[in-house]
């Protein structure tokens, strides 16, 4: 059954009962999976029913669902909707266009490219390239599988055949670099984390220092990963000088900016990354702070056809027309993929360059401003000094996760909470421009609110936890 009035009607009803109950409720109220399963009927049970029926299930479903889009929403490193992208990828669903060919995709296929070329210019590459992958984890384990075929001659065709592949990062990186290590066939355990500095960023003579003295024991460095933009700080490591290394001693340096790399869209920003465009790849998530709905992420590289020299499978079924260049599913890990490239389209047509300047620079002042309040309250201390749009904090002498937990239940606002040099601290995270000053104030009035209702203790991480994060 195609999409008729009725249900077209019913469905943007739903819509817009969930944009009301954003503003009447932002922070929905907390329920265990026991009470959401019987609640709800989520069961599967086999038993068809009409539509309009399936839609009102729908709704209540809906209803019970977190709110990532509210201005309470603080937890992780996305907030808020996007009109124009939330349109467009509503419009992509009706259309499910696979991306693999032109026959198929039409101008969706141009629009994607057109997509890659933006956003590698805005890294400085002059002929750069990429493709967009589901997210940010798959584009870093992308760039490993680039970096470990132009490193280790011949793995792609016949495995992985050194003594010792390496990887290096710093302690403060995305978990997806350990995670891809094993999927790659280079293994965790050859993940070498690479010191940081008090505010987060790798430190470049200490990589250099490594990288040497492996190589003369024997191994081979594959890649150096750089984050723009850790998780839990939002810290930088020092790009430009980290490229130095790569390029002296021939390694491939692969930037992880699935966070960060939108400061290439804000003037007040963009000195954070200097040196990005001398890097072998980047990966940038426009699903994070250009904030397009899950997911839309891109891997670009500084080549032109370095996917598809390290993707391309032939398929007589699928590749029938058309230049191979118009074929991107010869470059992309997968093969029927969903169209993640319209909606940041969409939004960049509406927004342009100078929208998303406003709106990045707005979440910065926002991060500053929280900076502030905590810096000037005896009740709290601020964690570090932060360099992009994540604050951390503790409420003096509170347990963090206990402060977080009841924030949530007390439907003050969802907020999560990190590891800072051995210690939890409350993690907070300006990713939704709706967000303004008063709300900011809101939410440190919320915190000290519930601190004080808490006993005391402290966050240093217990020896079993610091085991535990190893
Ligand atoms: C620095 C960094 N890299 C990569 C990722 C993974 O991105 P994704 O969630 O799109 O897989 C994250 C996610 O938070 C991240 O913070």
């Amino acid at each position: 059954m195609s999409l008729d009035e009725a249900t077209i009607s019913q469905t943007f009803e739903i819509v817009r009962r969930y944009m009301d109950l954003d503003t009447q409720v932002p922070v929905r109220p907390v329920r265990t999976p026991e009470d959401l399963e019987s609640d709800l009927e989520l069961e599967l049970t086999g038993i068809g029913a009409p539509m309009h029926e399936v839609i009102a299930k729908l709704w209540r479903v809906m209803a019970a669902t977190p709110s990532t889009t509210s201005v309470k929403f603080f937890n992780q490193l996305f907030a808020g909707q996007d009109a124009a992208a939330t349109v467009a990828d509503i419009i992509s669903a009706v259309a499910n266009t696979p991306m693999y060919t032109f026959k198929s995709g039409g101008p969706q296929i141009l629009i994607e490219k057109a997509c890659i070329r933006r956003m590698a210019s805005k890294v400085g590459y002059e002929d750069g390239d990429g493709i967009f992958a589901p997210g940010g984890s798959l584009s870093n384990m992308a760039a490993m599988v680039i970096a470990r075929n132009h490193a280790v001659q011949g793995s792609r065709d016949t495995g992985v055949n050194t003594s010792r592949a390496l990887i290096y990062t710093s302690e403060e990186c995305h978990y997806s670099v350990r995670k891809a290590a094993g999927m790659v066939g280079v293994g965790r355990e050859n993940v070498r984390f690479v010191p940081a500095d008090e505010r987060g960023g790798m430190r470049a003579d200490a990589l250099r220092e490594m990288i040497v003295e492996d190589r003369g024991a024997g191994a081979t460095p594959v890649m150096i990963n750089a984050t723009a933009g850790t998780t839990v700080q939002g810290a930088f490591d020092p790009i430009d000088a980290i490229a130095d290394v790569g390029e002296e001693l021939d390694v491939w340096v692969h930037v992880d900016g699935a966070w960060g790399g939108s400061v290439l869209l804000c003037e007040r920003m963009r000195h954070l990354v200097d040196g990005i465009h001398r890097v072998d790849s980047v990966t940038w998530d426009a699903h994070k702070l250009l904030g397009v709905p899950l997911t839309s992420s891109v891997l670009l590289t500084k080549r032109r056809g370095v996917c598809r020299e390290n993707f391309d499978e032939s398929a007589s079924y699928l590749y029938q027309e058309d230049d191979d260049d118009l074929n991107p599913g010869r470059s992309s890990i997968q093969c029927g993929r969903r169209n993640d490239a319209l909606k940041l389209w969409t939004a960049w047509n509406h927004h342009g360059d100078a929208g998303y300047d406003r709106m990045i620079g707005h979440m910065r002042d926002l991060a500053e401003h929280a900076r502030d309040l905590i810096a000037g309250d005896d009740d709290l201390v601020l964690s570090h000094d932060p360099q992009f749009v994540n604050v951390c904090l503790e409420a003096r002498g509170k347990p963090s996760d206990e402060v977080c937990a009841l924030l949530g239940k007390r439907q003050k606002a969802k907020v999560g909470w990190g590891v800072v040099n051995g210690r939890k601290v409350i993690r907070l995270v300006f990713a939704n421009p709706e967000v303004q000053i008063e709300g900011v104030d809101e939410l440190i009035a919320g915190i000290k609110a519930v601190a004080a209702d808490l006993p005391e203790r402290d966050n240093a991480l217990t020896s079993e936890e610091l085991c535990g994060a190893c």
